[in-house]
């Protein structure tokens, strides 16, 4: 998945555009304009679940959602799923994003992990989970876990001065599209980039401890140990979010920043200390004393 860095030291950052309608595109592309022509290299991965919600609406789907084992939720993505993710996706979400930048006079390009084989996955042929209350092995998800990144082109692009604006579907082993999470694809990117930044920007100003209250926000958050279950307090979104962080610190991403994607300033994290969350990783186990 990792690709030379590019030359002449220019650091990347990539981010995650997600907030389920609470990002402010036009703040956002105005910062883009201004840290690109600075000379940073941005690529921007965006999500969509509130552009999805509401085209299923207008087409009469029922989105469904499965849960597995260990609580975590993800879309459960038939064929007609799959269908109306793709259009909100590449047909609503990124266009917003694509125009919104050109009337800031940033060059950008959209691309879908479909293209020139941007992301490649692997399908999870059989979901353990629980369906609509009830426990079910799923075999018509098509949704899949990310393996391989085209950094090169990802490269190229950011050298010709190109933000390129990514988004599932990705590509699976079968040629087909699957659905991959919005943040996981942000985190692979990182990787695949040896990004010195992953900035998700969310509806949230960072990690909350009470998430009604925003005036909770942390500062750091120290993920647990692997294995252990997130605080109590980590849900809906945020759990597979700070999922991703882990996997973008673990896979040498040097920071990793949840921030308030309706901020005046929405990338101030992806150059400076906040404002937002940094999450990091757990402390090493101290070294136990070896019995004599
Ligand atoms: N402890 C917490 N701190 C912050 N947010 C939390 C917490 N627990 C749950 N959340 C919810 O998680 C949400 C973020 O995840 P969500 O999937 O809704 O948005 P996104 O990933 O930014 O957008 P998209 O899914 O459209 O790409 C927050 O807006 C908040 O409602
Ligand atoms: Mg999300």
């Amino acid at each position: 998945m990792s690709a030379p860095a590019p030359a002449g030291g220019a650091e990347t950052v990539v981010v995650k555009c997600g907030g389920s309608g609470a990002l402010d595109v036009q703040r956002l592309c105005e910062h883009v304009a201004e840290l690109t022509a600075a000379g940073r290299r941005l690529v921007l991965v965006h999500g969509g679940s509130a552009e999805m919600a509401r085209l299923a609406g207008q087409l009469g789907l029922t989105l469904r959602q499965l849960t597995a084992p260990d609580g975590v939720v993800t879309r459960y993505t038939d064929a007609a799923t799959l269908d109306v993710l793709t259009m909100a996706l590449a047909g609503r979400v990124k266009p917003a994003l694509l125009t919104a930048l050109d009337r800031h006079g940033v060059a950008a390009v959209g691309l879908t992990g479909l293209d020139a084989g941007l992301l490649r996955a692997r399908r999870k042929k059989a979901v353990r989970a629980v369906v609509d209350g009830r426990p079910t092995v799923v075999r018509d998800d098509r949704s899949g876990r990310i393996v391989e990144v085209n950094a090169a082109l990802l490269h190229g692009l950011l050298a010709a001065g190109v933000v390129p604006v990514v988004s599932p579907p990705a590509l699976a082993e079968d040629g087909e599209p699957v659905n991959t999470n919005a943040d996981r694809a942000a985190a692979a990117v990182a990787v695949a980039l040896r990004a010195s930044r992953l900035l998700f920007l969310t509806g949230a100003p960072g990690v909350l401890t009470d998430p009604a209250d925003p005036a909770s926000v942390l500062d750091t958050h120290r993920l647990p140990p692997a294995g252990e279950p997130a605080p109590p307090w980590v849900g809906g979104g945020m759990t597979i979010k700070l999922v991703a962080a882990r996997e973008a610190l673990v896979g040498g991403v040097e920071q990793v920043w949840i921030a308030d994607g309706g901020a005046a300033r929405p990338l101030a994290a992806a150059c400076g200390d906040g404002p937002g969350t940094r999450i990091v990783l757990p402390e090493p186990a101290p070294v136990g004393r070896t019995s004599p």
